[in-house]
């Protein structure tokens, strides 16, 4: 044989050989989508590789699509890198959302068609969702970045009849430099596995919340609004998506995570809160769940919220549940009264949310020379305060205008010799890296 047709059956030979090597890995690797995709291509593509020319262009279209395919993570927390599921439970969050196609490579710079300066705290679709799954019994294992889109979920799944859910919020900020904050996004975590526990429910490691809530936060980086307008807010839910008849928990779970951008929560902006004491009903009772971020705490209070509206008041305050004397928390969000140097905060022992602003700020208060107290706080006692604020990851630290019990309207201080805007500008000064955060707060994504 020649020596020229020699070098062009061995040339033949190779590429044959790495196409097959590139094939097996595909189906390993990728996915056997791929696969069958190609599967009726194959004798084309076979007769084409006979021509090198050809077949190198072939297989770099091949390579490109398969880039633009979900991949296994080399690191859990990179972007650009997906996995499809190998576990039953895991493969059926592929019918829950579509998974990413594209890669959600975001340049730093680049800015989501929003007009920052309208924000207020409403829904805003962005590019992703993360979705993860696990059965009862079972633990989470590896999440994936979706297009954003409705998720699908049985009509029997637990958490539509009975509730079985927890969520939490936390927010990303941009620096001027265009680096992405998040404030102690570990707390949420440790948060969402108390809450789980409590709604028995299996709940993602610290890690995994964690991670997830970076990939979330990168893949959306585009709508993180710019410095001073505002905060990317991310909400994680976890939720029994299992379908169930009889009570019970939920026989499979899902965690999810969506983001909007974001301003003030209430539409009055900055504007001092006018709060209605409620005394009919309650928004949490001891032994229930009111000291978790469980989703049956907030449906309940919409009643009286929307009474309190209809009377011209901004929220609603609510009492303990056995009593009726000691203030609790405001529908969103914590409460902290000022007298001279005293900061008090009702205790979170069960009834009240331990928001992780309210830590912050108890924090933050102690470090500017603030005696501060967590102790039950009569109803009278808080109509006596020289200040009243709220606390929340939403709210923010905002301060009270007036508070109404029983018919009587007090007023409090509000403005810039206060406390509020000086726990205020220390707190966003650190979440917004514009103050050093000297407790190991802020997370850099
Ligand atoms: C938050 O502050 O993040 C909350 O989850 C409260 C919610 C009612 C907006």
């Amino acid at each position: 044989m020649p020596t020229n047709m020699k070098i062009k059956k061995i040339w033949k030979w190779l590429l044959a050989q790495i196409f097959r090597i590139f094939l097996f890995l595909s189906s390993h690797f990728i996915s056997l989508n791929l696969v069958s995709f190609l599967s009726p291509y194959f004798p084309l593509i076979y007769s084409v590789i006979s021509r090198k020319r050809a077949a190198v262009t072939m297989i770099q279209r091949i390579t490109r699509l398969a880039q633009s395919l979900p991949l296994r993570p080399s690191s859990a927390s990179k972007l650009g890198a997906y996995c499809y599921f190998a576990s039953g439970a895991a493969s059926s969050t592929q019918q829950l959302c579509k998974p990413s196609l594209k890669s959600p490579n975001v340049r730093d710079d680049e800015y989501a068609d929003v007009e920052w300066d309208n924000l207020g705290f409403g829904i805003v679709p962005t590019d992703y969702i993360y979705i993860m799954k696990c059965s009862k019994d079972d633990n989470f294992e590896e999440g994936q970045l979706c297009r954003y889109g409705n998720i699908e979920l049985s009509p029997a799944a637990g958490v539509l009849s009975y509730g079985q859910g927890v969520y939490e919020g936390t927010k990303v900020y941009r620096k001027e430099d265009g680096r992405l904050l998040l404030f102690r996004p570990d707390e949420n975590a440790i948060r969402m596995r108390i809450g789980a526990e409590r709604m028995c429910m299996p709940s993602p490691s610290i890690h995994q919340f964690v991670d997830a809530v970076k990939q979330i936060a990168q893949a959306n980086r585009r709508w993180v609004p710019p410095p001073g307008k505002g905060s990317l807010y991310i909400r994680p839910v976890l939720i029994g998506s299992g379908p169930t008849l009889g009570l019970a928990p939920a026989p499979e779970y899902t965690f999810f995570i969506y983001a909007s951008p974001v301003q003030n929560y209430f539409k009055e902006g900055f504007a001092p809160l006018n709060l209605y004491v409620e005394d009919e009903y309650d928004r949490a009772s001891l032994g229930g769940t009111g000291g978790v971020k469980s989703i049956t705490n907030y449906a309940p209070v919409l009643k009286a919220m929307s009474r309190a509206k209809n009377r011209g008041f901004l929220d609603v305050l609510y009492l303990d549940s056995v009593n009726r004397k000691n203030v609790e928390e405001v529908s969103s969000c914590n409460v902290f009264i000022v007298k001279g140097n005293v900061i008090s905060t009702p205790p979170a022992a069960g009834t009240i949310l331990a928001g992780i602003t309210r830590k912050t700020v108890i924090e933050i208060a102690g470090d500017h020379g603030y005696k501060v107290e967590e102790r039950s706080i009569p109803v009278d006692e808080i109509m006596d305060a020289d200040e009243v604020f709220c606390t929340g990851t939403a709210v923010g630290v905002a301060p009270v205008g007036t508070i109404t019990y029983q018919n009587k309207r007090k007023e409090f201080k509000t403005g810039i010799d206060t406390v509020c805007p000086v726990l205020y500008s220390t707190l966003m000064g650190i979440k917004t890296g514009m103050i050093e955060d000297k407790k190991g707060w802020v997370v850099e994504i």
